[in-house]
């Protein structure tokens, strides 16, 4: 069988960066070209050295870019949207990372990025990236939209209690605590490393764009509302999501447990993380670090309906660039773990 030729826009991102390191020891896959503007002509391992002795691929221009089977979209914010025609004349399937093909329709885009979409006539047309809940519509898509990290890492910690409709839906709370990456390799003030280094700062209480998805996907034809802040902690990767949800019916830890087993125990990239000892009881995104896995943990408040739970991913992997290349196998039908199989390490 004949190579797939993919290409990535947006190479020089650390997403893209990720991307690289997963798709060049694709048995499928043949990687064409890989976009950055800044950096056009230099080879990719200057931007990740990384992929030093692994990859003589050089940076072409996003106007260079020509015919491929796949192409991955790994741009800004707005840069898939305003030219996804143009990138539809390139290449039949599209797997963009951003989040402007995420929510289905237009007033929810408007309401949470604060303006209108510059092509809404997409919107809908994508399936949400996440394979745990899509993986039927996937088999069949030419548009996937990849999921937001810290959506990513809620959706799959909440997705069996809201499925199963055991929580009330007008109570629940998530707060994530994220890694520096999540912002991408361009520094800003709030980058710079003596006002980064060692913080725990709350950047988003309220209002966080992710929440959007977070409703779309959790809804089950409902009108749920759901709480959603964000904190930047002192980590490179990885995203944290302590949730708080309330139970509506009277359920033990047991009962639970048999909740999250009957929807993930297929899950290859889906781990339940309870030990009752040790150090290691529940989720921690350092161990994750360039893995695929989402772990998840719960633990039932003694005193109270309350269930706490807890999920941890690597925002550059389950949270962007391994979940886009779990979603390309389903796409193409290939075996789904192709490429995600790294363990992670530990210790890190
Ligand atoms: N970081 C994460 O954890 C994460 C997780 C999930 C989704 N995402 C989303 O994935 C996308 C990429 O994120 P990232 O973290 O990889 O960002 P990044 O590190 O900032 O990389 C952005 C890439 O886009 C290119 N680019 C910037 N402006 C451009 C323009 N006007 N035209 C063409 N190319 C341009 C850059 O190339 P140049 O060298 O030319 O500047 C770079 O290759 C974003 O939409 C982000 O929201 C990120």
């Amino acid at each position: 069988m004949s190579k797939l030729k993919i290409s990535i826009a947006g190479g020089s991102g650390y997403t893209g960066g990720e991307l690289l390191r997963l798709l060049m020891t694709h048995p499928q896959v043949e990687i064409s070209q890989v976009t950055s503007e800044r950096f056009k002509g230099k080879p990719v391992a200057r931007l990740h050295p990384n992929l030093r002795k692994r990859s003589e691929l050089k940076f072409s221009s996003l106007s260079e870019l020509e015919n491929c089977d796949v192409l991955f979209l790994c741009l800004p914010h707005k840069s898939s949207s305003k030219k996804i025609n143009e990138f539809l004349g390139i290449a039949e399937k599209i797997i963009d990372l951003s989040g402007d093909f995420r929510l289905n329709n237009a007033d929810d885009y408007k309401k949470w990025y604060g303006e209108e979409h510059p092509n809404e006539e997409f919107l809908g047309k994508f399936v949400y990236g996440i394979p745990e809940l899509h993986r039927e519509e996937m088999k069949n898509a030419k548009l996937i939209s990849s999921a937001g990290c810290n959506a990513t890492a809620v959706i799959l910690g909440l997705y069996p209690l809201y499925k199963n409709k055991i929580i009330d839906i007008k109570k629940s709370v998530a707060e994530v605590k994220v890694g520096s990456s999540e912002s991408g390799n361009e520094s800003t003030p709030a980058s710079h490393h003596p006002e980064r280094a060692g913080c725990v700062r709350s950047f988003m209480p309220t209002g966080h764009r992710h929440t959007g998805e977070i409703i779309q996907e959790l809804s089950f034809g409902e009108k749920i509302d759901f709480n959603f802040s964000a904190t930047s902690i002192d980590m490179v990767r990885g995203v944290l999501a302590t949730s708080h949800v309330f139970l509506n019916e009277d359920l033990d830890e047991k009962d639970i447990w048999k909740i999250y087993r009957k929807e993930y125990s297929g899950e290859p990239f889906i781990r339940i993380v309870k030990e009752n000892d040790g150090i290691y009881r529940y989720p921690e995104p350092k161990l994750l670090a360039g893995s695929n896995y989402c772990d998840i943990g719960f633990e039932k408040d003694r005193n109270s309906n309350r269930v706490v739970v807890i999920s941890a991913i690597d925002n550059l992997m389950k949270g962007a660039a391994g979940q886009a290349v779990q979603a390309f196998n389903i796409m193409n039908g290939f075996q789904e773990t192709t490429s995600l199989e790294f363990t992670g390490l530990h210790p890190v």
